[in-house]
């Protein structure tokens, strides 16, 4: 540890990081805070992040669990993305208040809209806990000897974070495969009300064809607020509940931004593999990510035809399709960018230099073993994916595993929440899209028994599909209504429960196996780690990899040439929203509203120089999947936007980050306030907001 410790320090003394690339922890930011004031920012590290006083860390929190979010006022009220609130803002929509379609504007608290099952998390502390965790750590126990005493270790301490107050809750991450950990302390509010969004044409403008890209002309926002106690405390849902009254919010910048500008995103990002073996890399890039592709592929076609038929089916799915088509446009984005920067080739030439100075050394052969066990695990990670793509996507295998073990009280209201989102012939073609598919890509000796007897009984996929959906009663709202006491028995014997035992009884040996191999992997990439800082502490300065927990990216606003010939500028305006407005076309259909504003002119205080409202921008910040809602602060402190994705060239970055291609893309603060007044006519919201030039 200690050694970890000093090579962290080397590195961080002597070379500068590959610029704006990191993912800073806050607590330790201190030791960037001179880079940061450097590049333009004028805040100390106490400001950012601070157990003494309110700082910027009291304004930021965890939006559910896979968002950020930021506080606007002093009255509890916060902004995220119209992606993260999606589902929340779907539920509450139906044919007769299609919030999607039209958007939704409480216009006084009581109109505000609880949301049981959200939460937002703020981090009140985090500590190295390394020594206590490890404490009776000795290196000849098995990993998963060190696993239980890390468990064991690690619940004493959130038991007693947890106790010190209400509503909090702690969590142990290891950071640098295990090299280092920390604990974390949230507060978490769990009545939070759903304030206002623009409609879908506003929110989600671009659709899935705009998604991944710049430029970019997506009002990703929606508003929530966070109730309390009458104490301010933390509390389920009540009426009685109050606006809560946080310690710190963001003062909201209307002064505008330039090429330049130095900018800061504070929020969670959830995943990264920045320092993975080059096996690890390929199998992501030349397998596992195209073949996802080519399943959600033929989901997706399924889900289209049958949401462009139907208004009722076009609610119903529109969140499931989001989630399915963003990871499906992400892969191929990431698949791309890694062929195009040659990443595998890169590590595997950093490898053979790795493997060369590390002859005599500790990490002498922690290379070749790495790529060993990748080649190990291959076939069953193979299998996994595949299985995960397949069975576990068919949604009445899905509520058969989700109701099992369950009253029939509990069975009766899950499927009730499941049909109001459920359209059989989608299902129903998925199966038999994904089942051919399947028969194609498993060879003929690993597919299951039950595949190939299932194949054989019916002929062909299509016959499969019309038995098992005219026979399951997880298919059936009136059966699943009607099930009586024998009900157990029922569902147990029921097809889509068998297809998916059979289904899953195929793939947990693989599931199994691979599980063991990534342990052993982690172990490794443990040692792996240190040997990388020890080699090249000049290669970069090192940062853990993303985890959910909360961290600091900095870097500034910045166009990019994504190809030879192209420059893209940093900032979108309005004009190009009008240019895409097509009414023909779902995702790209404005309200008029908009382009009434638009041809008056009617801007307000939003018009920027250019005499445009100002859309989007994008920026050198070093972001992923779950940064998505995060603050955007200037070098002031106060807020310009809010992040909500990545550019095309650039979605390779939890990999292999590039200053060229890399960009993430935020919201401009004034195209929120613009819509809010314009399009909401929910201005009042002003008065509780703090606005600087
Ligand atoms: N790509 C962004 C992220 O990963 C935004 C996704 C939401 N938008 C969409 N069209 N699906 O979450
Ligand atoms: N759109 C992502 C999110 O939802 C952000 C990203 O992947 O850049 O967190």
């Amino acid at each position: 540890m200690k050694k970890l410790l000093v090579v962290i320090i080397a590195c961080l003394a002597g070379i500068s990081a590959r610029a704006d690339e990191g993912m800073w922890l806050p607590s330790l930011i201190h030791e960037r805070i001179a880079d940061m004031q450097a590049k333009g920012f004028k805040l100390s590290a106490e400001d950012i992040y601070s157990i003494n006083q309110a700082s910027l860390k009291d304004a930021v929190m965890m939006f559910g669990r896979g968002c950020s979010a930021e506080l606007l006022s002093g009255e509890g009220l916060i902004l995220t993305n119209y992606h993260c609130g999606y589902a929340q803002i779907q539920k509450h929509s139906s044919v007769e208040h299609d919030y999607l379609k039209d958007g939704f504007w409480a216009m006084k608290r009581e109109e505000e809209l609880p949301n049981p099952g959200l939460s937002v998390s703020f981090l009140e502390r985090m500590e190295d806990v390394t020594s206590i965790v490890l404490r009776g750590y000795t290196p000849d126990m098995t990993e998963e000897q060190r696993i239980e005493l890390i468990r064991h270790n690690s619940t004493n301490l959130i038991d007693i974070a947890t106790s010190a107050g209400k509503g909090l809750r702690a969590t142990v991450e290891a950071l640098y495969y295990g090299n280092q950990y920390f604990l974390f302390v949230y507060r978490e509010f769990k009545d939070v009300r759903f304030v206002g969004a623009p409609p879908t044409s506003i929110g989600k403008f671009g659709g899935e064809t705009d998604n991944w890209m710049w430029p970019r002309h997506t009002g990703d926002f929606s508003l929530f607020r966070i109730y309390a106690d009458k104490d301010n405390n933390p509390a389920e849902y009540s009426k009685d509940n109050v606006p809560y009254q946080p310690k710190k919010y963001f003062k909201i910048s209307t002064g505008g931004i330039k090429e330049g500008d130095f900018t800061f995103i504070y929020g969670f990002p959830g995943y990264t593999q920045e320092y993975i073996h080059s096996e690890g890399v390929r199998y992501i890039s030349e397998i596992s990510d195209p073949c996802k592709v080519a399943l959600r592929t033929l989901r997706l076609d399924i889900m289209n035809k049958h949401m462009s038929k139907s208004q009722a089916v076009r609610i119903q799915y529109s969140t499931k399709k989001a989630i399915v088509a963003n990871a499906w446009k992400k892969w191929q984005g990431e698949a791309g960018g890694i062929k195009k920067m040659k990443t595998v080739q890169t590590n595997q030439d950093y490898e053979k230099r790795f493997i060369e100075w590390a002859k005599g050394t500790e990490y002498e052969g922690i290379v070749e073993h790495i790529d060993s066990i990748y080649k190990e695990l291959e076939t069953h990670h193979f299998i996994v994916d595949i299985f995960s793509e397949t069975a576990q996507t068919i949604e009445i295998s899905r509520l058969a595993r989700q109701v099992s073990g369950h009253s029939l009280e509990s069975v009766k209201n899950i499927s009730k929440s499941f049909f109001k989102d459920y359209y059989m012939p989608i299902d129903k073609e998925c199966f038999v899209a994904l089942m051919k598919e399947f028969g194609n890509m498993i060879p003929d000796d690993h597919q299951p028994a039950f595949y190939k007897e299932q194949m054989q009984k019916y002929g062909k996929v299509e016959t499969w599909a019309d038995s098992l959906f005219a026979n399951s009663v997880f298919a059936d709202e009136a059966k699943m209504e009607s099930l009586g006491e024998n009900y157990h028995d029922v569902l147990i014997h029921d097809p889509a429960s068998i297809y998916y035992i059979e289904m899953q009884n195929w793939a947990l040996p693989h599931l199994n196996k691979a599980r063991a191999l990534n342990r052993d992997l982690q172990l490794l990439y443990r040692t792996y780690m240190r040997g990388q800082m020890d080699f090249a502490p000049d290669r970069t300065v090192y940062y853990p990899d993303a985890n959910l927990t909360l961290r600091v990216s900095y870097g500034h606003i910045k166009g990019y040439s994504p190809y030879d010939g192209a420059y893209y500028h940093p900032s979108s305006t309005l004009k190009g929203i009008i240019e895409k407005d097509n009414p023909e076309i779902f995702d790209y259909n404005i309200p008029q509203k908009l382009r009434d504003i638009y041809h008056n002119k009617d801007f307000g205080r939003w018009v920027d120089e250019r005499g445009e409202v100002p859309v989007c921008f994008i920026a050198t910040n070093h972001t992923t999947g779950g940064n998505s809602g995060s603050p955007v602060i200037n070098a002031e402190g106060n807020l310009i936007g809010i992040n909500f994705d990545r550019v095309w060239e650039g979605t390779m970055s939890d990999i292999d980050f590039d200053l060229d291609f890399c960009r993430n893309i935020s919201l401009d603060i004034r195209y929120v306030l613009f819509t809010i007044e314009k399009i909401g006519g929910a201005a009042y919201l002003f008065d509780e907001m703090t606005f600087v030039e």
